[in-house]
């Protein structure tokens, strides 16, 4: 990707971000309250910083482990492929389980990771984006729980890069450039 300089304008506060987290870990809570074998699943590299947050603000037994996939376009957006570059460590067959995604963009990602996991016996499963683009959807998928709906802004930061840059801003920005 060419350099061009850009700023960032925060969209979404730090503090709104929490807030929100604390609501929605409220609504997990609930849904899984009768689970004692909960496996929350972060989608790397985006989700690292969410997941985070989110585990620490939900009072369930949990474990935590990752799975990075990644989809890559054959000329026809609706049919991209995605793979799975690093698999979960653990076996999830007739464990409740909660994907943690950074955001929902054409669908593609937890679409395909969802099937996946549902095809190795898990059980209960659900997922949760702190983030959603409905105008950039391709497949119809929707996440469980939804942090904030967006328009189809270029954002960065709490997980989500430019160019692998600005994942570590505490809060979710918009990028605007300036030449
Ligand atoms: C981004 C994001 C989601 C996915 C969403 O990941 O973190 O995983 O794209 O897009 P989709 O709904 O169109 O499938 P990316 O491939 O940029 O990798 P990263 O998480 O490592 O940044």
């Amino acid at each position: 990707m060419p350099e061009r300089p850009y700023v960032i304008d925060e969209m979404i506060s730090a503090k709104a971000i929490a807030a929100r987290i604390e609501a929605l870990c409220r609504e997990i809570a609930d849904e899984f309250e009768d689970t004692d074998k909960l496996v929350v699943v972060g989608l790397l590299r985006g989700s690292f910083v969410f997941i985070a947050d989110l585990v620490r603000e939900l009072d369930l037994p949990i474990e935590v482990d990752f799975i990075e996939a990644s989809s890559y376009g054959d000329g026809m957006e609706s049919s991209r492929e995605v793979r799975i570059l690093k698999d979960l460590r653990s076996g999830i067959e007739g464990r409740d389980v909660l994907l943690v995604e950074d955001i929902v963009d054409t669908g593609h990602t937890l679409n395909h990771v969802t099937q996946l996991l549902r095809t190795r016996g898990s059980a209960r499963l659900r997922s949760i984006a702190l983030l959603d683009k409905p105008s950039r959807r391709e497949v119809d998928f929707r996440a469980d729980w939804t942090g904030f709906e967006i328009p189809d802004e270029f954002v960065v930061g709490y997980g989500i890069d430019f160019a692998q840059r600005n994942r570590n801003l505490p809060f979710i920005g918009k990028v605007r450039f300036t030449d």
